[in-house]
């Protein structure tokens, strides 16, 4: 018994076992009242995990996104979209915004150009040199700076001023041979990705702002010339000949490297939206002479969709209540990068508190927000060894959660999938939506034979969720091709449009230019 003592509980070997017949037989008592209470300790976190399972399991029932649910989401996507083109200012949901581009670029634009990037936490300054003919990008130089926090949310002049003296350090340290010659001022494209109701195509007020800023003193004014007078304290010349929501300027990028198959521009970042090629004449509410191309490239903010269609769980409303927005940005709070982090700490936190997932105490980091970044979920999602050493290393480095066992990890992933699932697969019902509202999906208007050559039609993608969360990426492209399914008249792609809305703005920039056209 002693023996047996000694071995099951190794550090007691040593003084322990040399013990009198009496001393052992205490230690065999204890022995046994460590194992019972082990064995009770185990028992508990068998019933916590299968707690958590539970848990996990409803949650994945309340986030599921079967085709049938996709379908309805895209529809009900459609129907707000022919709503919001009627009435000026849009629909309650979506605001589709006409742009003011009736021409993309042609492939001809030539010349030096900037980009002003402002759409989330980081801005960009790009210089872009474009060769004409052959629709050709010969050279492009860029600055990312991060917008510190407290412009977030403070002046529009302090922002402003913070951007124009960026783009002034940036010109300032060009190579002389850039110089401009004196009758000619820089010319920029300035991508600024929030709702913005535009009056011309280098002008817009803007309507409200999304992404955790909150500048309350530039709403209802126009950007462009808040930023125009920015640069002019800067005192340098550059002019700002076109503004173009990120989604424009990825198309226009789109189509300049894809040609024109290229009919919808979507962004997958911090925040989500997209924008398509439309019929002028479907634009119900423009009053102006319709332009000569007969197209129009709409803005839908679909951010601000809230079909009651949206699997949506405690978690969402949560991240919700928490944002500076509430109630709005539900598509987007439920599909873009700067919200899926927030919703797996959320459901990580509940089962927490509920299943006791890491113990009986709650880890504090899972309370504090934005402890749980997309990238860390993206990383977990991701994870495919045997052991999911990284899930342990995110909990243990991002959450200060230590020593997990494989069981607590694999729920873990679980969640990060479940979440970056649903992403993926809305956003693929926001694409398919657009498709069909373009007629693009389905059978060929004229019906259709099978033998007939499939028409193309491409989306050109950009964002960092897309472009980084690969799993993420699978789901939305799996999704799209099961919505089209394999008997349409239509083939589709999804085309990573890198640095689509910086390069864009300087296409759009060049196409709209008062010295070159093109
Ligand atoms: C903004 C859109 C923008 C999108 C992607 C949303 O929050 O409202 O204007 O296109 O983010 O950056």
């Amino acid at each position: 018994m002693a023996m047996e003592c000694g071995i099951a509980l190794p550090g007691l070997q040593g003084g322990a076992g040399h013990m009198m017949f009496g001393g052992v037989e205490v230690q065999c008592v204890r022995v046994r009242a460590g194992r019972t209470v082990a064995m009770a300790m185990q028992k508990l976190k068998r019933v916590q995990v299968q707690r958590a399972d539970r848990m996990v399991h409803d949650l994945r029932m309340a986030s599921a996104t079967p085709l049938p649910l996709l379908r309805q989401v895209a529809d009900a996507l459609v129907e707000e979209m022919c709503a919001g083109l009627e009435r000026e200012g849009g629909s309650e949901q979506l605001k589709m915004l006409p742009s003011y581009v009736e021409n993309l670029p042609s492939g001809n634009e030539k010349g030096l150009f900037y980009a002003v990037d402002l759409g989330g936490t980081n801005f960009r300054v790009l210089r872009v040199s474009l060769g004409g003919k052959k629709g050709e990008v010969l050279s492009q130089e860029y600055k990312e700076v991060a917008i510190p926090r407290e412009l977030m949310t403070g002046t529009g002049k302090d922002l402003f001023d913070f951007i124009a003296d960026t783009l002034a350090k940036f010109v300032d340290t060009e190579d002389t041979s850039l110089e401009p010659n004196p009758d000619k001022t820089r010319e920029a494209g300035f991508a600024f990705s929030f709702p913005v109701r535009q009056t011309s195509v280098k002008s817009g007020i803007v309507i409200h702002w999304t992404k955790g800023f909150k500048i309350d003193d530039a709403v209802g004014k126009d950007i462009v010339k808040q930023f125009q007078d920015a640069i002019g304290r800067s005192g340098h010349n550059v002019e700002i000949s076109a503004l173009v929501n990120d989604t424009v300027g990825t198309l226009a990028g789109g189509r300049y490297n894809f040609q024109e198959e290229t009919m919808i521009g979507c962004i997958l970042g911090t925040g989500t939206n997209a924008c398509y090629v439309e019929r002028a004449d479907a634009v119900k509410k423009w009053k102006d002479p319709l332009p000569k191309s007969g197209e129009m490239v709409i803005n839908l903010e679909w951010g601000n969709f809230r079909s009651p269609w949206l699997p949506r769980t405690f978690a969402d409303e949560e991240v919700d209540n928490e944002s500076v927005n509430p109630g709005d940005q539900w598509f987007e709070k439920m599909v873009s990068g700067m919200y899926l982090g927030e919703i797996v700490r959320h459901m990580l936190l509940k089962l927490a508190e509920e299943a006791a997932l890491f113990g009986d105490t709650v880890p504090g980091k899972l309370r504090e927000r934005h402890s749980l970044g997309t990238p860390c979920v993206s990383e977990m999602h991701a994870d495919t060894s045997a052991e999911l050493q990284v899930v342990a290393a995110v909990l243990h480095q991002n959450l200060g959660i230590q020593s997990t066992s494989l069981e607590q990890r694999r729920i873990v992933r679980d969640l990060c999938d479940m979440v970056g699932q649903r992403g993926g697969r809305l956003a693929a019902a926001g694409v398919y939506g657009l498709l069909k509202k373009i007629g693009r999906a389905g059978p060929h208007k004229n019906g259709f034979a099978m033998s007939r050559k499939k028409k193309k039609t491409v989306v050109a993608m950009d964002g960092g969720l897309y472009e980084h969360h690969l799993p993420y990426r699978k789901y939305m492209e799996e999704a799209l091709h099961e919505l089209v399914g394999r008997n349409g008249a239509y083939e589709v792609f999804l085309r990573l449009q890198n640095d689509g809305s910086g390069i864009g703005a300087a296409l759009l920039a060049a196409s709209h230019s008062r010295h070159t056209k093109p």
